[in-house]
């Protein structure tokens, strides 16, 4: 199909981009969201009351930030989560303002609440994460039956820690359900849920360079490191691997060749949600088609053009523009 009639639909940046293809379904999937609850002082003190200086409600998980950025882009995104009690209607409430379709499955108990405090002199940042509810077998079913309608055909993006009680292959048997529909199955995750959804042949993962040490089981000092275990991994029938190597960019390895990319120079006020953001960039571009060394030309953009933003804000897509024309990208060769 061309693209002519609906490109306007898209951000300038993805309009771009010698784009093939119109998106299909983009679908993030979030099973332990949290409502992020920040809050500024000027310095802790012990046992006293502080009064902020400022506060802030945030809907926080990683499928949830996806979405987010990918609606950034002009994409169409579908938001699928758990939530529970008044937090989790708060929680929906937030991302509804952010995201076009949410598709919030209700489960028993209470969305947890993670809370930062920022104090600013001297500058330090402290960080509590709750415990969310464990859904029972039948509200992990509602929601995967929504994630595999929504998703067929289309791109799912399976990110972020799992509930309490839920088994560690979940991801991997639901990387093999969306391939059986003709998905495209993107997977940013950590550990075992990683290891085991790995041979699913998943189109894209972006593991940091952390991650992936953790999933080849040895330190990855050099680029080179990262490069040959990256295209150990597209050989063993991972489409695309990205590894994102935080300030110093990333490198995507696929069929087609390798790319070395280095993140454009940014005063970085919080990392929150670089990572999302630049699997969204990547997501985004490779769904409408992009070459790959666009793809990952976006994704270092958004990424660092999040970095650039305080607390939970996401990449600014006014600034993209600029973000782009300072990232590099060069072909390190074959894969
Ligand atoms: N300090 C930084 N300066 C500039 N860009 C950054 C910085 N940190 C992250 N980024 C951008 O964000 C991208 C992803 O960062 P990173 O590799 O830290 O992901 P991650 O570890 O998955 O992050 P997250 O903690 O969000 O999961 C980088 O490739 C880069 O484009
Ligand atoms: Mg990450």
């Amino acid at each position: 199909m061309s693209t002519a009639g609906r490109a306007p639909l898209l951000h300038p940046v993805l309009r771009d981009l010698p784009c093939a293809a119109l998106p299909p379904p983009l679908v993030t999937l979030t099973l332990q969201p949290g409502l992020d609850v920040s809050y500024e002082v000027e310095r802790l003190v012990d046992d006293r009351k502080l009064h902020a200086s400022r506060y802030r409600f945030d809907p926080g998980g990683n499928g949830i930030n996806v979405a987010r950025a990918l609606t950034r882009l002009a994409l169409p995104a579908h938001a699928c989560m758990l939530v529970a009690g008044e937090i989790g209607s708060l929680l929906r409430r937030l991302v509804a303002r952010q995201v076009r379709h949410v598709h919030a499955t209700r489960i028993a108990g209470e969305t947890r609440i993670n809370a930062a405090v920022r104090q600013l002199d001297p500058a330090a940042q402290y960080e509590f994460i709750g415990r969310g509810p464990a859904p029972t077998p039948a509200e992990l079913r509602g929601v995967i039956e929504q994630l595999l309608q929504l998703g067929g055909g289309g791109v799912v993006a399976l990110t972020g820690s799992l509930p309490d009680g839920v088994a560690p292959t979940l991801y991997a048997e639901l990387a093999q359900q969306l391939h059986a529909r003709g998905s495209r199955v993107v997977l940013d995750m950590q550990g075992e849920a990683l290891a085991a959804a790995v041979p699913r042949r998943p189109f894209l993962i972006k593991p940091n360079r952390w991650e992936l040490e953790q999933l080849c089981g040895q330190a990855l000092p050099r680029i080179a490191d990262v490069r040959r275990e990256a295209c150990a991994l597209v050989g063993a029938g991972v489409a695309n691997v990205c590894v994102s190597l935080g300030a110093q960019g990333a490198l995507l390895a696929s069929a087609d060749g390798v790319w070395r990319g280095l993140a454009p120079a940014v005063a970085v006020r919080s990392t929150v949600g670089a990572g999302d953001s630049m699997l969204a960039g990547l997501v985004g571009a490779l769904a409408c088609g992009a070459a790959a060394p666009d793809a990952l030309r976006l994704g270092l953009a958004c990424g660092s053009g999040t970095a650039a933003q305080p607390g939970t804000e996401l990449f600014d897509p006014a600034q993209l523009p600029a973000l782009l024309r300072a990232t590099r990208v060069r072909r390190l060769g074959a894969a």
